[in-house]
């Protein structure tokens, strides 16, 4: 298949491309580069392009024919989505629809949608499933709630099918090294704990130690960042087979904290890390834990990298490789 990945230049998005073009589909990336990287995408053509313009878009379409869409390019600050409302409406809503609206006018059905467990807000049970009810507590999981639900509309309307996948903690490199996590600022846990253990930052922050979880910091279920995209490629067989629109929660099922992360990290990488006891972040929920159980059953998906300390050692041997550059 000919699949284009919109957002392929960033994080997620890049690692897709790597294993999309190694499972032998056609790629055409289309990005804007506001957060992602040329260097990242490595292979298949590439379109800089914005999602708020549909002449951009049909032009990419005209040109490329995809047989489905992967669409990666969002914002995704929880905090700066409090403060900035109308960035996350703008382009995780509304341009979504503008890209929604392409692939109707070229006739591209199919759709694979990063969501995000920030739809469910505060859970009223863990691990989280499918059937948990979504009540997202800020723009930023309100943006993607909208747009699953938008989707649903599109099916009943124009025949439009589409897989929700709702990530949890994306973690990790991929293991060849040439890919990693690269945003700017970051703001992510392990590559920030990253930073301070090669001494890039001078020291890590714990959000809040009193949290009702065993020591006191929130949990996570940290998920590799192949994994994740193993689940995609799953998803995207399966949609293009079965033509059945559907939802999965993406996690490992397992929850660590981040004083466990912490401890992890300091194993993987044998240096002490500085660490800083700070206030709790806006937002942050105690536990996010998953409940993959539909993924694993439906997609025969297995999360092969679930171990944190694999998760850490692929996410620093990235990091080392960015001090290197920056030396
Ligand atoms: N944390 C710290 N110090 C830091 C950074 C993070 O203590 O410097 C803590 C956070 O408070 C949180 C945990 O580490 O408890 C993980 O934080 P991340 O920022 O790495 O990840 P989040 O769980 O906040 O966010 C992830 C995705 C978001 C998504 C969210 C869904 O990265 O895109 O899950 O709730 F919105």
């Amino acid at each position: 298949m000919k699949i284009m990945v919109v957002g392929g230049a960033g994080y997620i998005g890049s690692h897709m491309v790597k294993m999309l073009l190694e499972a032998k589909h056609e790629v055409v990336t289309f990005d804007n580069l506001s957060a992602g990287f040329r260097d990242s995408v490595l292979g298949g053509d590439f379109v800089e392009g914005d999602l708020c313009s549909r002449a951009a878009l049909d032009a990419c379409f005209v040109a490329h024919r995809p047989d489905a869409v992967m669409h990666f390019a969002s914002f995704i600050q929880v905090g700066e989505s409090v403060r900035r409302p109308d960035k996350y409406y703008f382009n995780n809503f509304s341009n979504t629809l503008n890209l929604l609206d392409a692939m109707i006018a070229h006739k591209v059905r199919h759709f694979i949608f990063s969501s995000t467990a920030a739809i469910f807000g505060e859970p009223q049970y863990v691990p989280i499933d499918e059937l948990h009810p979504t009540n997202p507590l800020n723009p930023y999981g309100k943006s993607k709630w909208m747009v699953e639900q938008a989707l649903a509309d599109y099916e009943h309307a124009f025949g439009l099918k589409y897989v929700c996948l709702r990530y949890f903690n994306a973690a990790g490199a991929d293991p060849s090294g040439l890919l990693g996590e690269r945003h700017e600022p970051e703001t992510h846990l392990i590559p920030l704990i990253l930073r301070a253990a090669s001494g890039r930052l001078p020291h890590i922050q714990v959000f809040g130690r009193d949290y009702d979880t065993p020591d006191g910091t929130c949990v996570r279920d940290y998920i590799h960042i192949v994994d994740l995209c193993a689940a995609h490629l799953l998803a995207l067989n399966q949609l293009v087979q079965n033509e059945q629109s559907s939802h999965f929660n993406l996690g490992n099922g397992a929850g660590f904290s981040v004083q466990q992360v912490i401890d992890a990290a300091e194993r993987v990488t044998g240096s002490k890390i500085k660490v800083l006891d700070g206030a709790r972040r806006a937002g942050d929920p105690a536990r996010l834990v998953a409940d993959s159980s539909k993924a694993r059953l439906a997609l025969g998906w297995t999360p092969r990298y679930a171990d944190l300390e694999t998760i850490i050692g692929d996410a620093w041997r990235w990091e080392r490789k960015m001090l290197d550059k920056a030396d």
